[in-house]
């Protein structure tokens, strides 16, 4: 079961083209079952209620993802507990056609490799300091050194597990139903939807950032993120924006390049005009400023609800994951299949999906901060989860959600702002 199979061919593609998937009400949600496996449909978005800021806002979703899992799954096809282990890695030789979200097509999006010879990540010891920055604060090399890294990228050939399509297309692997739950058949690995949002993102950009770093021979290398909580990064960040770079992709919104986000648009919706700007700033900060007061005494609302080997995700997105979800469909373009970053399946081809998890995760380091820096969830479900990726020595590490917590692993975000914004305090890290 997968959060992002949502839809098949069984699916009439009016269901998807009558209704922005994104923004319908959630009582249109219906599920629809393939084969063993229950998909849904993508209906899954609360309506929109103006002034409306709570954490558990679900109009963020991303297309693929959201919905609602009509079958309560927490018994295994092989009849096994659901509760009581870890998600554990794919099996990398049973990969399986995923599935586009947006109109129920079959697409591929297995790694280059069915076998590997697996070790457990060790999160390094050269202290070695990588200093993301915000994107809108680069300077001129820092921009060059990422446009040649990402070029390095795109220029290896596509079978290679590091190019810029494997990198992108790992995306999918977890998001579109490539793979079972091991040992659960009719349980399709989803990262999305629960306390796996920011591990595994966590754990995606990290190696993406490494192997930008062995391209670049530069292991400072950092992921410039975009700091689209604070007045100033509420913009695409301009390097992105120049159509001869790297960085480009077409596939965006172009009536958004050089708009201010509003946390509360809705597609073919005016820009903010000038004069609205500063209103709308700080109606994004707010939102911001709840995100985090609401859900401080309880990280499941921040990073998510539970899940356990063998559950089918039930949509209990956290409030970052929920947030997330805009600047994805805001960057995205407007028409479905709203790929590249309106969609799951493409969402990571476009390069600006790094820098935007890069803050996300910054958002989890500052919410971390704000406990105190006491592990979320000291539950072993959690921290025994395990992900595998193909890091920056060509080699397939089986990552543990503990292992994220076992060590600084030797990188910060620089800056942005201690301070206030007309009263709002931005909850920025101050380095
Ligand atoms: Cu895996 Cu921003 O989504």
């Amino acid at each position: 079961m997968s959060l992002s199979l949502l839809a098949t061919s069984t699916v009439p593609s009016s269901s998807l083209l009558n209704v922005n998937p994104l923004r319908s009400n959630t009582k249109n949600r219906s599920t629809v079952r393939v084969g063993k496996k229950v998909a849904y449909t993508s209906c899954e978005q609360k309506q929109s209620n103006e002034g409306d800021s709570h954490t558990i806002d679900r109009r963020n979703v991303l297309l693929g993802l959201g919905g609602l899992y009509g079958a309560s799954a927490t018994i295994g096809s092989q009849g096994k507990i659901a509760m009581g282990a870890p998600v554990a890695p794919p099996d990398l030789s049973k990969c399986q056609l995923a599935t586009d979200a947006a109109n129920g097509e079959q697409v591929y999006c297995c790694p280059p490799y069915s076998s590997a010879d697996i070790k457990p990540f060790v999160p390094p010891n050269d202290g070695i300091l990588r200093k993301r920055k915000p994107a809108h604060k680069l300077n001129r090399k820092e921009i060059e050194d990422f446009k040649r890294g990402i070029q390095l990228m795109k220029e290896l050939p596509e079978t290679d597990p590091w190019s810029y399509y494997q990198q992108a297309t790992i995306h999918c692997t977890y998001c579109n139903g490539a793979f079972d739950q091991v040992g659960f058949e009719d349980v399709l690995l989803q990262i999305h939807g629960s306390w796996l949002f920011t591990p595994w993102h966590r754990y995606y950009i990290y190696f993406w950032e490494k192997i930008l770093g062995k391209l670049l021979k530069d292991p400072t290398f950092a992921i410039p993120y975009w700091s689209w909580d604070t007045p100033e990064g509420m913009y695409m960040p301009g390097m992105y924006l120049d159509r001869n770079s790297p960085l480009y992709d077409d596939n965006r919104n172009h009536n958004h390049f050089t708009a201010l986000m509003d946390y509360d648009f809705t597609w073919g919706a005016p820009n903010p005009t000038p004069e609205q700007e500063e209103e709308v700033k700080i109606r994004n900060l707010k939102k911001i400023h709840n995100m985090f007061t609401e859900t401080i005494g309880a990280p499941s609302l921040f990073l998510g609800g539970p899940l356990s080997a063998g559950q089918v995700p039930q949509d209990i997105a956290g409030a970052l994951e929920n947030q997330h979800g805009l600047p994805h469909q805001w960057t995205g373009p407007e028409a479905i299949p709203r790929h590249d970053m309106g969609n799951f399946y493409t969402a990571a081809r476009d390069t600006m999906f790094f820098g935007h998890h890069a803050n996300v995760d910054r958002l989890w380091d500052i919410y971390s901060d704000l406990r105190g820096n006491k592990v979320e969830f000291d539950n072993p479900d959690w921290l025994d989860a395990s992900f595998i990726f193909y890091d920056e020595n060509r080699q397939v590490v089986n990552c543990k959600v503990r292992n994220l917590f076992l060590v600084i692993y030797l990188r910060i975000f620089v800056l942005i702002t201690c301070n206030t914004y007309s009263g709002i305090h931005s909850f920025s890290i101050c380095l």
